[in-house]
């Protein structure tokens, strides 16, 4: 036997008994003709007691950091104990040990503040995974999946692998593709997510459909994103929006429970996606804060429904706001006493090229109930105050306001809310808040080629009313200038994204079921016949064979794990990722091939070329 024991389970009833403990050396610490050793696996550590008064023979001097060790010995009450780690009030005496194998000295520490930079702890995978921080969140990775699985069991989902060599599933990224060396020239995809799959099985009667499941995206990575990672994918039949939205906040609300121990018994707030830009300026806003958007001036096609506030700042002969197309404010609470060397700084933050804005204006809402900003010479005290009113300022607020292009300046007033939130800790980790956003624009406009792109996937479902609008007009755009009157301009999706804290942790659709519904969608999307049979041929044959109405929802699951794990980089929750080039740099993937695996595939690489 290698052990009786794990090195996180001793205690001070243990004490007397003698056990055989194996494990990782932690430090070792030479005091005359004493030893300590720290002793780690993966349930914790034990401090073992090499003393030559015990046993004279032993000789501690050969161990070193990351040794496999074996030891004998007796549980000891510890003199000093230590109060940190739950087997701190116990030691091992050794009486006996074997070295089971030796370890080169390792390239960064094995402890939560470790001295190892990412590459080189990306590098070393296998020895930063023995870090006790890095551990946990693979703990709590596991966690989620297993409290998923058992909610999703427990509502009769069925868990149904699907393939990974498939065709290519557009949902918006590039595939990565595998060539078959059976079917020269040709080339498998490896699948975005499980879709059309899942669809299929809808039509083949399995009415409820789970799986946690890799899919493969070629796109530009982030914090949030890597080119693999994993869903919960699920899909459902005979269903509506509704019961998808019930049925899966009952799976998060679970999760919540099962592995933070959170009981989330708040309803979850629910925002159409006009909402969410008008409010936050991004569909997936975070609520924690409840820092709102103050509309001065908007172009009106944008926000149709909503009235334009621009008689507020018009007329004072300020050309900064007379130009511009969006003008946008946010309350900042408690901050009306910045100094010039705080606004300064927010400035420059704003004029830097992520952000892209030709500069800031702020009005201070000083406690007295006076006004100070940067715009004073275009607006006296009465207007100040009645901007203050519509953006919701209290008495020592600082308003910050936007000006510009639309796109641009909403994502960069949605920006420095984060920031601001950011920087008077507003966006605690700690803190949950869920909310679901609906009703996105079931296209968006490609300026470029003049058509439309799905915002989703192919395969959402218009909202049930506007059906005969998309089967009745045609999608061809005659004038780009004009696209926004086009009837397909104002076509919401039944569609729905979940959103954790400012991050989109799910998003899925009522599908399309009927051919007639997904060919227009196809030629919508400038897929002519031919080309909609060549790539989707077995959905819309699978289609006229009694498909049901279905929908569902995939969450990623790296995200939300990283997410609960209080990080916002998901890297941290895989055990294996790929850098931000897409490299796994310990297996130093990807590489070239041999010479003859080209030749058995068939192809012929000119890197000259
Ligand atoms: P979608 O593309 O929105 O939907 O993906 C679902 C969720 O997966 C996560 N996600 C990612 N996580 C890490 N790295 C990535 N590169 C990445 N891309 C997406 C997000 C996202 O919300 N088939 C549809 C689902 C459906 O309609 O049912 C789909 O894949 O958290």
């Amino acid at each position: 036997m290698y052990r009786t024991h794990t090195c996180g389970e001793l205690r001070l009833t243990d004490v007397k008994t003698t056990v055989t403990l194996a494990g990782w050396v932690q430090t070792v610490r030479k005091f005359g003709s004493i030893t300590f050793v720290d002793l780690r696996d993966r349930y914790g550590i034990t401090q073992l007691l090499f003393s030559e008064a015990l046993n004279g023979e032993l000789d501690a001097n050969p161990l070193g950091r990351e040794f496999v060790l074996q030891v004998n010995g007796s549980v000891n009450e510890r003199s000093s104990k230590n109060a940190n780690i739950p087997t701190g009030d116990i030691e091992i005496n050794v009486v006996s040990f074997k070295i089971l194998n030796k370890s080169a000295v390792p390239p960064f520490s094995i402890q939560d503040d470790t001295d190892g930079g990412d590459e080189l702890r990306m590098k070393y995978r296998f020895l930063d995974l023995r870090r006790n921080i890095v551990k946990k969140n693979l703990e709590l990775r596991y966690a989620v999946g297993r409290s998923a699985r058992n909610y999703l069991h427990e509502n009769n989902f069925l868990d149904i692998e699907t393939p990974f060599l498939i065709k290519s599933t557009p949902e918006g990224a590039r595939d990565f593709v595998v060539p078959s060396r059976m079917n020269s020239g040709q080339f498998y995809a490896l699948p975005q997510s499980p879709q059309t799959f899942k669809q299929l099985l809808m039509v083949s009667g399995y009415d409820r459909y789970y799986q946690i499941v890799k899919c493969f995206r070629d796109e530009d990575l982030r914090a949030d994103r890597q080119p693999e990672f994993t869903q919960i994918d699920c899909e459902m039949c005979f269903v509506e929006q509704e019961d998808i939205l019930q049925t899966f906040e009952g799976l998060v609300k679970r999760i919540f429970k099962d592995v933070k121990n959170i009981d989330y018994s708040e309803t979850i707030q629910r925002m159409t996606w006009e909402e969410a830009m008008w409010n936050y300026g991004n569909d997936k806003p975070d609520i924690r804060f409840d820092i709102a958007i103050c509309n001065l001036k908007f172009p009106s096609h944008t926000f149709p429904t909503k009235e334009n506030q621009s008689a507020l700042i018009d007329g004072a002969s300020f050309g900064v706001f007379d130009d511009a197309e969006t003008v946008v404010a946010i309350a900042i609470p408690g901050c009306s006493e910045y100094t010039r060397k705080q606004t300064d700084e927010l400035t420059e933050w704003v004029k830097r090229p992520q952000i892209g804005m030709k500069g800031l204006v702020f009005i201070k809402c000083n406690a007295d109930g006076t006004f100070k900003s940067s715009v004073d010479k275009f607006y006296n005290e009465e207007k100040l105050k009645a901007i203050a009113t519509a953006a919701n300022a209290k008495a020592g607020d600082l308003i910050l306001i936007l000006a510009g292009a639309e796109e641009r300046t909403r994502k960069a007033i949605s920006d420095l809310r984060m920031y601001m939130a950011d920087k008077l800790g507003l966006r605690k980790p700690t803190d949950f808040k869920l909310l679901w956003v609906l009703d996105f624009p079931l296209f968006e406009y490609d300026e470029e080629g003049n058509r439309w792109v799905a915002r989703h996937h192919p395969f959402t479902s218009p909202k049930p009313t506007q059906i005969a609008e998309m089967i009745n007009n045609n999608p061809v755009i005659e004038n780009a200038a004009e696209y926004l009157k086009h009837p397909y301009a104002n076509i919401k999706a039944n569609a729905y994204d979940m959103v954790l804290n400012g991050n989109e942790i799910g998003g899925g659709s009522i599908r399309i079921f009927q051919r007639e519904l997904q060919e227009k969608m196809f030629a919508a999307l400038g897929m002519d016949a031919a080309e909609q049979q060549h790539k989707f041929g077995f959905l819309l044959g699978a289609f006229e064979y009694g498909a049901p109405p279905h929908g569902g929802i995939a969450f990623g699951f790296d995200r939300l794990c990283s997410i609960l794990g209080g990080s916002e980089s998901i890297r941290d929750f895989i055990a294996f990722p790929k850098n931000n080039s897409g490299r796994d740099v310990m297996i130093d993937a990807p590489s070239t091939i041999d010479a003859k695996q080209f030749e058995e595939l068939q192809i012929k690489l000119d890197l000259k070329a």
